[in-house]
């Protein structure tokens, strides 16, 4: 049968940084003005940590509960909400965990934890990338981002940035050509010169 041979909408979603763009829009839709990620990969626990905490206007108990229920979505475009569902399932299925918690008019923090050599984890893939849009395409919300590997761990704080900049943009060529070999060198360095 033809369907069989359709891939279904998780196969396409084959790299976690699309998970945490796709998190992070989220933070974004629930009008975050602070968005915090965190990426951290213990080699010694055989953990890759992604927390996405957001200031946004946070859900009540009740949509909380829905909220891992793929049939459950206040978006009016399409009727299930498949973002929190598909990051659960795959850190679960990966022997990790996940666990997301809100309060209305405070904010957001998702907590998923994956088998960092576990077989079915997906690589982290263009996290550089993810970082990059949202910090590009959302001038006005500040994001702190962490990336840690073990010991050696760098951050980028666009409130920094911002403070230095003044009036200047971030989609200024300069400054945005500075943002992204800024990601990429101490990516670079904090992995050691490899790839998770
Ligand atoms: N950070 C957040 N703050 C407030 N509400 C949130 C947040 N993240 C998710 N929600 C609520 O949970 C619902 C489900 O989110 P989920 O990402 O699973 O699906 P979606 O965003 O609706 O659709 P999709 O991600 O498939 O485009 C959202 O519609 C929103 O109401
Ligand atoms: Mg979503």
């Amino acid at each position: 049968m033809l369907l069989t041979f359709l891939p279904s909408i998780s196969d396409m979603m084959t790299e976690l940084s699309l998970n945490v763009l796709d998190i992070a829009n989220n933070s974004i839709s629930a009008n975050a003005s602070l968005i915090e990620i965190s990426i951290k990969v213990d080699n010694n626990a055989d953990t890759l940590s992604i927390t996405i905490y957001d200031n946004g206007c946070g859900m009540t108990k009740e949509q909380l509960n829905k909220v891992t229920d793929p049939f459950y979505t206040t978006r009016t475009t399409r009727g299930v909400g498949l973002g929190i569902p598909f990051f659960r399932q795959e850190a679960i299925d990966t022997g990790g965990s996940f666990n997301i918690a809100s309060e209305l008019g405070e904010g957001t923090t998702i907590d998923a934890v994956f088998g960092l050599s576990h077989i079915d984890r997906m690589p982290l893939g263009d996290i550089n990338s993810t970082i990059f849009t949202l910090v590009i395409m959302n001038p006005h919300i500040d994001f702190l981002y962490t990336y840690e590997v073990d010991d050696d761990k760098f951050q980028l704080d666009t409130r920094e940035f911002k403070s230095i900049l003044g009036d200047i943009p971030f989609d200024n060529p300069d400054v945005s050509t500075f943002i992204k070999s800024y990601l990429a060198k101490n990516k670079w360095e904090v992995d050691n010169h490899c790839q998770v």
